[in-house]
């Protein structure tokens, strides 16, 4: 067998100094949210799935904050260079290259605010690059729009420059060819271009951009590759921006999802997060919006009208009209319509939470049924139990501002308005009548009924 070539080494490179003007926020631009993760968080998924030797973040404005969620976020440890002015893309760069120190081979450089470009792009784009032996490539893209991007020039030797929009001439700005904002160098003619960019433009900042030029000049190979979607180069620059590239990867993640058998019936009304695992033969009605770590099973029923947030639904089960967060609900089990499941709420195989009824760090049995009205916390209910309309688990005492639990044995029988005042048992097989205000524990097998509840009888044989 032939020795495999050594292949050059890669670092990654994302700017997210910037000062994000356009924005108009308090937050960092790359920390808002996109489809429930800081937009700078499928970039550096996208930069740890290129599996680079190093990987530079450069942090400026509100520095702490971006450090602190990109560490966070990262699937792989990252190096921080802080930009002390914020002068421009090529100022970013310059900031990047330091903290690669002896580094040798191939730097892909990104902005931290085009979070569409995928994996298999930039890699092509790096094979393309190496395959050329180019000194820099660029990934651009023709957009209908192109208003606000830098600008391809190119002449019969190819790519010539790139002028952005505020400099660009009446002509320069008719061209539709956009650069993406995404390069490789190889890092020598990088860091030797870098040295030459100066702040001569409208902006009197230092343009990262200016260094296609200025490699041309040299002599150098400079290329440009387009982008398979032209999608994948969008920048969120404004919350306009935000909104377009937001529904652009909303429309990405449930046709992932349609294709792995997933029926949506209205995938504009249909929110689901990138992040969400979603079985096949689950249909979704509109509107649904699923959110965080949320995981659903084969063939369940979502919607219409669910928001579910970091919960599990196992196969089969069934969410209508309701609000559920951090709730897993068991295979076949049901829930609402106008129900809320907050952290906690346990639903094992085929229980039913139904209209208007709250559930609260509380398992919920076997088949057992909260059909109506009730407010069930910190609860632990066993199988078939049946809870009557209007219950409610009395589970907070405010003079000693304890939180109490309630136990319901297996097959008990609620009775409707009943009040269990926590901390309370009621055994296997129990009753309670309608209204009873339950401040004892209850013995298995026994009725009682009243304020506060009293025994009434033994369950007879035969008892339903
Ligand atoms: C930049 C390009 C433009 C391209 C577009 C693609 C330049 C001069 N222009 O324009 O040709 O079409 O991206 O989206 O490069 N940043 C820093 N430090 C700075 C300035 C910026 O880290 O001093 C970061 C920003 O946080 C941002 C990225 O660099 O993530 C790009 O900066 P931005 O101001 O958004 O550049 P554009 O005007 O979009
Ligand atoms: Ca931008």
């Amino acid at each position: 067998m032939p020795k495999a070539k050594p292949s050059r080494a890669l670092a990654a490179v994302v700017m997210a100094a910037g000062e994000s003007k356009r924005f108009k926020s308090k937050t960092p631009k790359v920390l808002h949210d996109l489809c429930g993760r800081p937009i700078l968080a499928p970039i550096l998924d996208t930069v740890a799935a290129l599996k680079p030797t190093h990987s530079v973040v450069v942090v400026g404005r509100n520095a702490d904050a971006v450090q602190q969620a990109a560490a966070q976020l990262s699937k792989q440890p990252l190096t921080f260079a802080k930009q002390e002015k914020l002068l421009g893309t090529a100022d970013a760069a310059r900031t990047a290259d330091e903290a690669l120190a002896t580094f040798q081979g191939d730097v892909v450089i990104l902005p931290g605010d085009t979070p569409l470009v995928t994996t298999k792009t930039l890699k092509a784009l790096i094979a393309y690059h190496r395959s050329q032996k180019a000194a820099v490539t660029v990934l651009t893209a023709t957009l209908d729009n192109p208003t606000g991007y830098g600008r391809i020039v190119r002449s019969k030797s190819g790519l010539d420059r790139i002028v952005e929009q505020t400099d660009a001439t009446t002509t320069e700005r008719a061209i539709q060819e956009i650069n993406g904002g995404i390069y490789v160098f190889d890092r020598a003619a990088l860091r030797s271009a870098l040295t030459k960019v100066e702040r001569a433009n409208k902006q009197k900042e230092f343009y990262l951009t200016d260094v296609i030029a200025i490699l041309k000049e040299k002599g150098e190979k400079v290329i440009a590759k387009t982008a398979p979607d032209p999608n994948e180069v969008l920048g969120i620059n404004d919350r306009a921006q935000l909104a377009h590239v937001t529904a652009l990867l909303r429309q990405r993640t449930n046709a992932t999802l349609m294709a792995k058998g997933v029926t949506i019936t209205d995938p504009t009304q249909t929110y689901i997060d990138p992040t969400v695992k979603v079985g096949p033969d689950t249909v979704i009605h509109a509107p649904a919006y699923l959110e965080g770590t949320t995981v659903i099973g084969e063939g369940c029923e979502i919607g219409p009208g669910a928001r579910i947030t970091d919960s599990r639904i196992d196969d089969g089960a069934r969410v209508i009209f309701s609000v559920l967060d951090d709730a897993k609900v068991g295979q076949n089990a049901t829930v609402g319509p106008y129900a809320y499941l907050r952290p906690g709420a346990r639903l094992a195989k085929n229980a039913k939470v139904g209209s208007f009824v709250e559930v609260k760090a509380s398992e919920i049995g076997e088949g057992s049924k909260v059909p109506h009205l009730s407010y069930i916390g910190d609860a632990v209910i066993g199988r078939d139990v049946n809870v009557g309309a209007a219950t409610v688990t009395v589970n907070y005492d405010p003079e000693t501002k304890i939180k109490a639990k309630t136990v319901i044995g297996d097959g008990a029988k609620i009775g409707s308005d009943t009040m269990l005042i926590a901390p309370v048992k009621v055994g296997k097989r129990a009753v309670t009548g309608a209204g009873s205000v339950v401040t004892k524990d209850v013995p298995a097998e026994t009725v009682v009924v009243g304020n506060p509840a009293r025994q009434l009888r033994k369950r007879k044989k035969g008892d339903e």
